[in-house]
Formats: structure tokens, C-alpha cells, sequence
């Protein structure tokens, strides 16, 4: 008896030993591995989002050997879950996880993602649950399952780790360490199988730029999508909204396109889809006369279907067993489904012209969504139908645009993995600040876009605060939905607002460069430092301390830099939060330069920086080259001809390729596209040149060159 106790537990520490059920990794793309556990379900993130992977571009970013470490990976199955099981290095850094909005470094988190609208912690439940992470050591792992993925980052320790923390008297050492060392990323799929993807890079960048390309390239917005945006009140009729534009246009603030909340249905939460007679008696004439100024059109919906919408009967048969808000849920998964709302959408919005939607709701908040025990006719149960709704709705709309050959951008409040060439940027009704703007950063690790949307405002200060930072984001947005602010409400600060929101006219060149480079290159337009070549930042790490009123098993975090970031190759963003008035900058290795005045202010150094209220600090690596052109009030159209003014900063030769196209349809990817050579070279006497030479080509839009060397004039 005793032996056969005994027997059984060999067994047992047998069988749960992962490292023994190495991953079979097999070559998927260039730089890219895929392993499988079990039988993975049909259902996935990347099959939702239908991935075209750009394999010359990733051929393009060079060799990236297999990650030597990552052999060490296993999986098997075990009580009805997939086990996997990544090695970690000591000192090594992990990002990503899904849209964190408080933490950018992962080491020593545990989360389970999960689509949800984001509660005000980073325990896995937020809008793009994206279950990959990337490691500074230049690799990254993807798990491909339309399921709530649990992550232990770091914190798991087996008994036959090989690298075991040591053990330590916490009554005589006083660095007892609450969280012991980690040597691996431990991860449970509740489902019979799963897709493992790794991802290889020379840094993290590089990985990053492989997640991406390998999803299809990230999306380059039509030019109109990178102009400002105004949401208007959900009860706006058509001509309140044909003021506002014109308001805009009087007061001399840019407007490229306008968004209108659920009142311009006739039905709504749940939806009519169709619009309200009595605000809009003629939407076509409506959206037409916004165009006629410039302007495109944005819808709000959600995609719960009242019974007053016209498709309702014909979609009843095809959805889940739960309503949402008394209203229907299509099993959007059906090409009859699909083709109900294409339809009704297509008559109602797209054949009129409207430009994009507003995905609501689509995330959860668990009061209103379905339960877990929700069914769907395909079979799909609640929790996987969660995971990719959301996605699946921006799958849906992209395609009827494509159709259409016209580029879109819209927002959306639910992503996953292998979105990064959706048109949508994500945005919630969460509202710090602070974390708004971490969130930007973390966006950079998973394929996602995200807007830090101003709504209101107490004071002044925040007002300008948080317009300056939307100014600098994927999609610069006022949502007025509730309050009906316009970016003049507070006259104290409406000159300084109209600044900023012009100067994102003047980047509009540089900024739809940036995506350019999402798009061929895989490159992320808004960034992490922790992206970007010669960053290191090492604080404090904190120990639990006897304490009973703090937490005695506080853990050893480093410190992270959360509240800057890049924005393109070259432009760094320092945003200041209401009520202060200075802040720690912490510059990457190399000269960096203000970008209003030119002057250098410092390399790989933290710097302490008292900008005052009315400017948003930017600062600009060596060598930036920014396009630029005048301040207009909307996108240039596609057969305008723009005069660029070019920056250099700093004393660093340079030079830059300056994307250009249509900007309106797909078109660039037959090769209707065209690029200019931005250089900038030393003379003979040592002076900064610069020369551009501009394509002959009708998908060019700049015609002349104006070189303004900032640092040159600061001197
Ligand atoms: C919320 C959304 C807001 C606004 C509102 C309209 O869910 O986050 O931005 O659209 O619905 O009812």
C-alpha cells in the first residue's frame, strides 16, 4: 500500500513536469515559430481577424535566428486546460498582456485576460486582452485561443526549477523577498488545444514589428482619419451638427471628420440601425453637405438589434440565447448574419456616404453582457463569443469598406490578438488621465491603436492638459457625447487649444509617414520608451517591509516609465497632468532637442522640466527630420498640392523616405503610392544641407521643399 502511495506520487511530479513535453516549434514565417497543444479550436483571435500575413516585409527586417532559450518552452494537456510553460532570464523584462493601463513592465503579474471594460486594474480584463507578450531579450510569444488565458509572469516556482530562488529566513535577513524569483511565464488555456506563436527580433522592437506584419501590417488610415474629430451630443439633429461644423470653421479650429452618438437612430440601446425622421428627415442630403465642407461622417452603434430595426426578424433565428439591453445578439460568426447587417448597412450608411462607425459595447461590464452559459446557433458558447465580438464587428465593417475601395477609421471598444490592420482605435469611458496616457504606451506591444479622448473637464488646466495628448495620439478626439464641450469651452485656454490642434494639422506629413511605417514595416506609431533604441531607466525597486498598515508582501518592482513616449521615429512626447507644473523626462542615449525652440537639452540623462501651460513638451531625437505643412482647417483633398516645410534638429546627418498616396483608397497596395528622399548632409565647411528630391508622380501631394534647421537657428 505504501509503495503504491509512493509509486503514485513519482507519477504524479512525473506527469506535471511541463519540461518534459517541449513544444515542437515549426517555421511559419521568416522569424516566426508556431507550435500546437492538443486540438485547437476552430475559433481563434487570428482566424476572426482573417491575418495576411506580409511575408516580403518580414523577409525584408533581416535574419532573426530562433530565440536558443525558448527551447526549453513545454505544453501539454492536463484537468481540461493546456499548460504551457516559457523560460525567463534573470533581469529580463516582459510588456504587453493585453491594454494595461497602469503597469508597462509585466514581470510578476498575474492576469486572466479577458474582454471587458477596464476596471481600474491590470488583472487581465480590458478592452484588447491581447494574450502576448514581448521580452527585451528580443522574442515574443503569442497564444492563439478565443479564451480566458491565464498568465502567471514570472511568479510561478517549480521545485525542478533550474534557477530557484534561494531560500531565506525572513526573522534574519531583512531582503526576504515576498515575491521569490521566477524563471518562467506559466500559462493555462481552458480549452482541448491551442496555437502557440514566438515571434524572434535582434530587440523588441523588431519582435514587435514581426506580431505585426505577420497580422497583416498595421492599418494606414485614410488621411482624413489623422485630422481632429468631434463627437457631437446623442441628441443633435442634423442641423445642430451642421452648426457645430461651421462653428468650427468660424472659430478657426480644424475638423476632419464628425461623430454622431446613438440619437441619430430612431431606435437606440437597443438599435433601429435606421435613422431618426425627425432630427435627420433626410440623412443623404445631411451627409453630402458634410462632405461638401470636408467633412466625413461617423455612426455610433451598438450591435444589439431592437425589434423595431427592420432586419430583427429576419437575424431572430441566428442569434445567442441572452438579449443585451432587451435587444438581440447576432451570432456574428454567420455569413447570414453578416450579410443581414451588410445589407441594411450598406443601404442605410455606406450608400450615403458614410465614412465609419463607433463599435460600442462590445466589451462587457459583465450587468449587461452575456453570461458565460450564453449559447450561439454556431455552436460558440458565451465565453468565446466574448473574446472575439468585438473583433469580429471590425472584421465585418473593414470588409464592406474594402469593397467599396474606401479606407476607414473608426473606434471601438472591444479588440484581440491579430488586429493590427483593423481600421479601429479603441477608447472607453474610463478617464484618468494619467493612465490614459500609459495605455498609449502599452497599445505599442499588442497590434492595437488607442485615443486618450478629452470628454470634460473641471478646470482649464486639464482641459488643455488633455486636448494637448489627444493631439498626439492615433485619433485626436473630443467625445461630447453627454456634455457638449467644444475645444473652446474654457476661453482661458481656447487660443492654446486651437494651437495644438492646429500644429497636428502641420505634423499630418509626418504623421501619416509614421503609419506608412506601421503598415509596410510593422512599426508601431505611438511607442513605449522601452521600444526605443538607447532607453534604460533602473529605479528603486521596493521590498515588502514589516508593516501592518502597508502591504508586507508588497513586490520588487522597477519603476516604470509610464507617462512618455514616442511618437514616430523621432518626436518624443512628455505630456504634463493638471496641477503640475514640472516633471522627470528621461531621454534615451543621444543628443535631444525641444522641438519648439531647437535647443539641445540633454543625452541619456533624466532631466527635470518646468514647460509652463501652454505647450505640450516634445522633444526630438538627433538627427529628426519632421515634414511638415501650413495649418489647415481640414485633411488636404486627394488633388491638393501642399508646400512642406521641413525641421532638422540637432547636428546629425540624416535621411528620411516621405510616404505618399491618394489617401482615400486602397489603391497604394497596387503600387499607386510614391516616396520622396528628405536628406540632410554636412558641406564641405562642416554646415548642415538639406536636399529633397520629390517624385514625379500624381500620388505625391507636396510640391516644394522649405529646410528650417532648429538648432542651427537656436544657436
Ligand atoms: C458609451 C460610450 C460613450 C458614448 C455613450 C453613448 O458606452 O463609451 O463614448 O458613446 O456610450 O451612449
Amino acid at each position: 500500500m505504501r509503495y503504491c502511495f509512493f509509486l503514485s506520487l513519482i507519477f504524479v511530479s512525473y506527469s506535471l513536469s511541463a519540461q518534459e513535453n517541449p513544444l515542437s516549434w515549426k517555421k511559419e514565417a521568416p522569424g516566426i515559430w508556431k507550435a500546437v497543444v492538443g486540438v485547437p479550436e476552430n475559433v481563434t483571435p487570428l482566424s476572426v481577424a482573417d491575418i495576411q500575413p506580409k511575408i516580403q516585409a518580414l523577409s525584408k527586417l533581416g535574419h532573426a535566428a530562433f530565440p536558443g532559450n525558448l527551447r526549453q518552452s513545454a505544453g501539454e494537456l492536463f484537468d481540461k486546460k493546456v499548460l504551457l510553460r516559457f523560460p525567463l532570464e534573470r533581469e529580463e523584462q516582459l510588456f504587453g498582456l493585453g491594454l494595461n493601463f497602469k503597469s508597462v513592465q509585466q514581470r510578476g503579474t498575474i492576469k486572466e485576460l479577458q474582454v471587458d471594460h477596464y476596471g481600474g486594474s491590470d488583472n487581465g480584463r480590458t478592452h484588447a486582452p491581447v494574450a502576448f507578450y514581448v521580452s527585451n531579450r528580443g522574442y515574443g510569444v503569442l497564444v492563439n485561443a478565443a479564451r480566458r488565458i491565464k498568465v502567471y509572469a514570472g511568479i510561478a516556482v517549480r521545485k525542478d526549477s533550474k534557477d530557484p530562488p534561494s531560500e531565506m529566513n525572513r526573522n534574519t535577513q531583512p531582503d526576504w523577498d515576498p515575491q521569490p524569483y521566477s524563471d518562467a511565464v506559466e500559462i493555462t488555456v481552458p480549452a482541448a488545444g491551442t496555437e502557440v506563436y514566438l515571434f524572434a527580433g535582434n530587440n523588441a522592437l523588431e519582435v514587435v514589428q514581426r506580431y505585426n506584419l505577420f497580422c497583416g501590417g498595421g492599418v494606414l488610415p485614410p488621411k482624413w482619419g489623422l485630422g481632429f474629430t468631434q463627437r457631437t451630443p446623442t441628441l443633435f439633429s442634423d442641423q445642430q451638427i451642421v452648426d457645430e461644423a461651421n462653428d468650427f470653421e468660424q472659430n478657426g479650429y480644424p475638423l476632419s471628420f464628425i461623430g454622431l452618438e446613438p440619437g441619430w437612430q430612431s431606435y437606440s440601446y437597443p438599435n433601429s440601425f435606421v435613422w431618426d425622421r425627425g432630427r435627420f428627415p433626410e440623412p443623404g442630403k445631411f451627409v453630402k453637405k458634410l462632405l461638401d465642407k470636408n467633412i466625413r461622417t461617423n455612426l455610433w452603434i451598438n450591435p444589439y438589434v431592437s425589434s423595431h430595426s427592420p432586419i430583427y426578424k429576419d437575424i431572430l433565428p441566428y442569434t445567442g440565447t441572452h438579449t443585451v439591453w432587451a435587444g438581440i445578439v447576432p451570432d456574428l460568426t454567420l455569413p447570414v448574419v453578416q450579410a443581414l447587417y451588410k445589407n441594411l448597412f450598406q443601404q442605410q450608411h455606406l450608400g450615403i456616404g458614410v465614412a465609419g462607425y463607433k463599435i460600442d459595447e462590445t466589451d462587457g461590464y459583465d450587468v449587461w453582457l452575456w453570461p458565460d452559459g450564453a449559447k450561439f446557433p454556431s455552436g460558440l458558447g458565451g465565453e468565446q463569443m466574448r473574446q472575439i465580438y468585438g473583433l469580429q464587428f471590425q472584421k465585418m465593417t473593414e470588409r464592406w469598406f474594402r469593397e467599396k475601395n474606401q479606407r476607414t477609421y473608426g473606434l471601438t471598444r472591444a479588440s484581440n490578438s491579430g488586429a493590427s490592420s483593423l481600421p479601429y482605435v479603441i477608447y472607453n469611458d474610463y478617464y484618468n488621465h494619467r493612465d490614459f496616457i500609459t495605455a498609449l504606451c502599452n497599445s505599442s506591444f499588442i497590434g492595437i491603436l488607442w485615443t486618450p479622448e478629452a470628454r470634460s473637464s473641471r478646470t482649464s488646466e486639464e482641459w488643455l492638459r488633455r486636448m494637448q495628448t489627444v493631439c498626439f495620439s492615433p485619433m485626436a478626439m473630443l467625445n461630447a457625447w453627454a456634455d457638449g464641450t467644444k475645444p473652446w469651452t474654457f476661453p482661458e485656454v481656447a487660443e492654446e487649444v486651437k494651437e495644438v490642434m492646429l500644429l497636428r494639422m502641420q505634423l499630418l506629413p509626418y504623421l501619416y509617414n509614421t503609419f506608412a511605417q506601421y503598415h509596410f514595416e510593422g512599426k508601431p506609431p505611438v511607442r513605449a520608451m522601452n521600444l526605443e533604441e538607447g532607453f534604460f531607466y533602473k529605479a528603486e525597486a521596493r521590498r515588502g517591509n514589516l508593516s501592518s498598515s502597508d502591504n508586507p508582501y508588497e513586490m520588487a518592482i522597477q519603476q516604470d516609465i509610464r507617462d512618455q513616449y514616442m511618437l514616430g521615429d523621432y518626436i518624443l512626447v512628455a505630456p504634463l497632468f493638471a496641477g503640475e507644473t514640472t516633471r522627470k523626462v528621461v531621454l534615451p542615449e543621444g543628443n535631444w532637442y525641444d522641438f519648439y525652440t531647437g535647443q539641445l537639452v540633454g543625452n541619456g540623462s533624466v532631466i527635470e522640466i518646468s514647460p509652463g501651460l501652454s505647450k505640450i513638451p516634445l522633444f526630438v531625437k538627433d538627427g529628426g527630420i519632421i515634414p511638415m505643412i501650413p495649418a489647415l482647417l481640414h485633411t488636404p483633398q486627394k488633388n491638393d498640392l501642399l508646400p512642406l516645410t521641413v525641421r532638422h534638429y540637432g547636428a546629425a546627418e540624416n535621411s528620411v523616405q516621405l510616404y505618399d498616396d491618394d489617401g482615400e483608397t486602397f489603391n497604394y497596395e497596387k503600387g499607386d503610392c510614391a516616396r520622396a528622399t528628405l536628406s540632410v548632409k554636412k558641406d564641405k565647411n562642416g554646415v548642415l544641407k538639406g536636399t529633397s528630391v520629390l517624385p514625379k508622380s500624381k500620388f505625391f501631394h507636396y510640391n516644394k521643399v522649405d529646410w528650417v534647421f532648429m538648432t542651427r537657428q537656436a544657436l
